[in-house]
């Protein structure tokens, strides 16, 4: 079975869907390990009552995309058994790049969420930037993770309807529903070796 290692910064609410579905039976990973680069991360005491073991490798002061940090991810996640054989690493809101060598460690094993239809609107505060720019739809994208910002293979992708009336919160709110939906569907793809990845396109079996 798979070991799943969830990396969160924040709130957490990609990580309670996962975590949920799993409980549910719904994925047949194992959920090895949540950790956090914020002490203070509300996901934490989420992933603590749902009963999984949680970790904190803080960040503070070491550079995003820097091996420095990511050599101690590697670390923490290897002690809990999430390795590239049998591990899975999903970020979700973990809000640091990931350096080349963790990439290249964990290779075609680690999956992003993304609040934006990709290629549009990648970086931060893609939901500000879609109502912005005035486009009619958005949503969410579930991909691989490879050395660029947003840009690895894309998984899968659900659209929202974006109004007039839409404000970057409201927008946020709709697109995180999907979010929640995708994100889970995603796992259970990869946990039952239903994606296949040739060059930047993935096919679903
Ligand atoms: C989500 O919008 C996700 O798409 C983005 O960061 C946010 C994390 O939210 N990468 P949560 O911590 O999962 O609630």
């Amino acid at each position: 079975m798979i070991n799943l290692a969830i990396l969160i910064s924040g709130r957490g609410s990609n990580m309670e869907a996962i975590l949920r579905a799993i409980k549910k039976k719904k994925i047949p990973v194992k959920p090895a390990i949540v950790i956090s680069n914020k002490p203070d991360a509300k996901g934490l005491k989420i992933a603590q009552k749902l009963g999984v073991k949680t970790a904190v490798v803080e960040s503070l002061g070491l550079k995003g995309g820097s091996w420095e940090y990511d050599q101690k991810l590697v670390a923490a996640l290897e002690e809990n058994n999430v390795t590239p054989k049998n591990g899975l690493v999903c970020l979700a809101g973990f809000m640091r790049i990931m350096s080349p060598e963790f990439i290249k460690h964990y290779k075609g094993r680690i999956l992003n969420i993304h609040p934006a239809i990709l290629p549009a609107f990648p970086g931060l505060h893609s939901q500000k930037q879609a109502v912005e720019y005035g486009v009619k739809y958005s949503g969410c994208t579930v991909h691989f993770v490879d050395e660029g910002v947003d840009t690895g293979p894309i998984i899968l992708q659900a659209i929202v309807k974006v109004k007039d009336s839409d404000t970057e919160e409201s927008l946020s709110k709709k697109i995180l529903k999907q979010e929640h939906k995708i994100y889970p569907k995603a796992v259970r793809l990869f946990a039952e070796g239903k994606i296949r990845t040739k060059g930047r396109k993935t096919a679903i079996s």
